[in-house]
């Protein structure tokens, strides 16, 4: 007898069908009203992760027909050149959608920058006002990569009311609100995190797993319930067994696969949802600027 492995859930086929519904839309958004979505990508230093991130957001942006621009500062930058920078990018009306990649360097505070970027254009969703929109029910953008999550989980389980969700790790950028979208989607909710007492038992008992802790293998399949849903946010480099970094998540995947119903692999789960939901929220923000909902544009 073969062990039962579960499902696995592809991100990487999954987004290229949004990235391909998202390129058809933007050219209807464009058809009607002349208008072409907008992406401005501020990066600050040399971080090659960063400088890597920061291109494929711009080459996937075009692929989609968006306008799309870079700017980079040097690492040596100030405050007060990256706040007037993004002032430039609030001002401007070709720009829709502005993402000031993380980390910044030590000499400049992210929660300003942050708070300096327009509500109606952090297609990040990292801004207070678009936080308190996601927990009060108003119209803002939700954060990338808990919403790539959220898609790949309703295209598994439809309705997800009743189901115990549990999230590991209450970062503000992944875990929280991760943890709202899965309230808001009728899950019964734990916010598991490095304090917890007990965290393998807390994780048995999730229906829906998502792990968001940023150690690698971190999760072992003994924590997972039997057929249970696994959406695997980690992306850590480790050095492989040939000395060459390999890149696994923050489960212990062959462990995890056999035990639950369906898991998302490292690489080609969650990473490339989040680029892609960039996009979404881009082109959403686009179409509000012209009164439309992106649905509209369809047929
Ligand atoms: N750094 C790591 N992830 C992200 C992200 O989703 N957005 C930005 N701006 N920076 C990041």
């Amino acid at each position: 007898m073969t062990a039962p492995t579960a499902d696995i859930i592809d991100g990487k086929a999954f987004a290229q069908g949004l990235r391909d519904r998202i390129r058809a839309r933007a050219q209807a958004l464009s058809e009607r009203t002349g208008t072409v979505p907008g992406l401005a990508a501020v990066l600050v230093g040399d971080d090659p992760a960063s400088a890597v991130y920061v291109r494929n957001k711009g080459l996937q942006a075009k692929e989609a027909g968006f306008l799309s621009v870079e700017h980079r500062l040097a690492a040596s930058a100030t405050q007060e050149e990256v706040l007037r920078l993004v002032a430039a990018l609030n001002a401007d009306p070709a720009v829709h959608g502005i993402l000031v990649q993380l980390p910044l360097p030590p000499q400049i505070d992210p929660q300003s920058v942050i708070a300096s970027i327009d509500p109606d254009k952090d297609v990040d969703g990292f801004h207070v006002v678009n936080r308190g929109r996601l927990v009060s029910g108003g119209k803002g953008f939700v954060p990338c990569t808990p919403l790539g999550c959220l898609l790949l989980l309703r295209d598994r389980h439809p309705d997800m009311a009743g189901m115990r969700a549990v999230v590991l790790g209450r970062s503000n950028i992944v875990g929280r609100p991760m943890a709202e979208l899965l309230v808001q989607a009728d899950c019964t909710v734990t916010v598991a995190h490095s304090r917890t007492r007990d965290l393998a038992e807390e994780c048995r008992r999730a229906d829906i797993l998502v792990a968001a802790v940023g150690r690698p293998e971190f999760v072992r399949g003994d924590w997972i319930k039997p057929g249970a849903t696994v959406i695997d946010v980690g992306i850590n480099r480790v050095p492989g067994p040939d000395g060459k970094a390999r890149l696994v998540g923050d489960v212990a995947f062959a462990e995890a696969r056999a035990a639950a119903g369906a898991i998302t692999p490292v690489p080609g789960g969650v990473g490339p949802m989040t680029i892609a939901c960039l996009l979404s929220n881009t082109l959403l923000s686009a179409c509000r600027r012209e009164g439309l909902e992106p649905e509209q544009l369809d047929g």
